[in-house]
């Protein structure tokens, strides 16, 4: 299959009739599936009502069947249509944090959506992207649109149009290029089927945030605890690795240089993942800054980029510090441990 590329500049006016979006939107239509980008990561677009849609969105990632999609929306009416009740809370946190990366767990209406979409399940994932390509596309195709990240199932997610292309050149039918995406982790997914909301994954909008919209919010103990099985089914497989082997450093950089040099001796390629704070401070084979320490939000932005580079330059090992769990870093690290498969190496 030729994937088309349309490159799309995000501020013009009128997207909704921009020939490239009008063309992305026509192709959904017919059932086929496209890229687009949004605030968070890059998202593989396809006809939630649709069982061959569908099919095609789990076929190009290699995404196992019981993983359920989230639905993207352009407008809150269109709850209405597959929702089966909105309580207060997600009411309020709609309000708030919509369009947004925040991904709300509803009661499913039967029937509404194929049940491939929603793997099965009796609940649904909704959530209205912040990123003027995507609410463009979504508003010119009056589709729901099932939209997980568009890479290769296990292979960080995509923060470019070119890592889009890197995983499934060919086996799509186009990627909107709008440049890259703003948050770079995907959005927070809270379940709000229960009278007190719970983090299923941590992600663009964090705890502290929805607390102040709706007071108390539990977070599942899969996050916290490796051997409980994760209420999100996508949280518990393998995910973001690198082809190299990750392990996260608690520890000073010191300690961190140590065991570097330890590989290194052996006669490894080493790299280490750092910020720009530290960079200077390293000697690898490659040391990678990914954003700066001191703004979290920089390190969540680069942070696939940064696991991806280090693939292309072919390391044996990598290193990586570890970031303070508050805010955003509840993300990163939740990500960072997912790509190291939990190997952590303490001083
Ligand atoms: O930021 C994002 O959310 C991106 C962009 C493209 O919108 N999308 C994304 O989708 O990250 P995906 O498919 O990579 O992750 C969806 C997560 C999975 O962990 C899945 O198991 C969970 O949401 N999920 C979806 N529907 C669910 C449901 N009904 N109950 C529990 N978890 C659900
Ligand atoms: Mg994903």
């Amino acid at each position: 299959m030729n994937t088309k590329v349309w490159k799309v500049d995000n501020y013009v006016d009128k997207l909704e009739t921009n020939p490239q979006i009008v063309d992305a939107a026509q192709l959904l239509r017919d059932n086929e599936v496209v890229a687009m980008p949004t605030e968070t990561v890059y998202g593989l677009a396809g006809n939630a009502e649709s069982d061959a849609a569908v099919s095609k969105i789990y076929e190009a990632k290699g995404r196992p069947g019981d993983n359920p999609l989230i639905i993207h929306i352009a407008e809150k009416q269109q709850l209405e249509q597959f929702v089966a009740e909105v309580p207060e809370k997600a009411e309020m946190l709609m309000g708030e944090f919509w369009p947004g990366p925040l991904t709300i767990i509803f009661k499913k209406k039967p029937g509404a959506l194929s049940e491939k979409a929603t793997a099965g399940l009796d609940t649904v994932g909704v959530r209205m992207p912040n990123h003027p390509v995507a609410l463009a596309l979504l508003k010119s195709c009056g589709l729901p649109i099932g939209a997980p990240s568009a890479n290769s199932s296990g292979k960080p997610s995509p923060t470019t149009a070119q890592h889009v292309l890197d995983d499934l050149q060919g086996k799509i039918a186009g990627v909107l290029d709008g440049g890259a995406t703003g948050v770079g982790v995907e959005s927070t997914v809270v379940d709000c089927t229960e009278s007190i909301p719970v983090i299923l994954r941590p992600g663009g909008v964090t705890k502290e945030q929805l607390e102040a919209v709706v007071g108390e919010v539990l977070v599942d103990r899969a996050l916290t605890d490796e051997h409980e099985k994760p209420k999100a089914p996508g949280m518990k497989y393998k995910h973001y690795a690198p082809n190299a082997p990750l392990y996260l450093v608690s520890g000073t950089r010191a300690f961190i240089q140590q065991l570097v040099d330890e590989k290194r001796q052996e006669g490894l390629k080493v790299g280490v993942l750092t910020t720009e704070e530290h960079q200077a401070e390293f000697a690898a084979d490659f040391v990678l800054a990914c954003g700066k320490r001191a703004e979290l939000e920089t390190v969540a932005a680069a942070l696939y980029d940064t696991l991806r580079r280090f693939n292309q330059l072919e390391v044996d090992v990598i290193y990586s510090e570890m970031f303070p769990t508050e805010g955003v870093g509840h993300a990163i690290m939740n990500r960072l441990q997912k790509a190291a498969g939990h190997k952590i190496i303490n001083q």
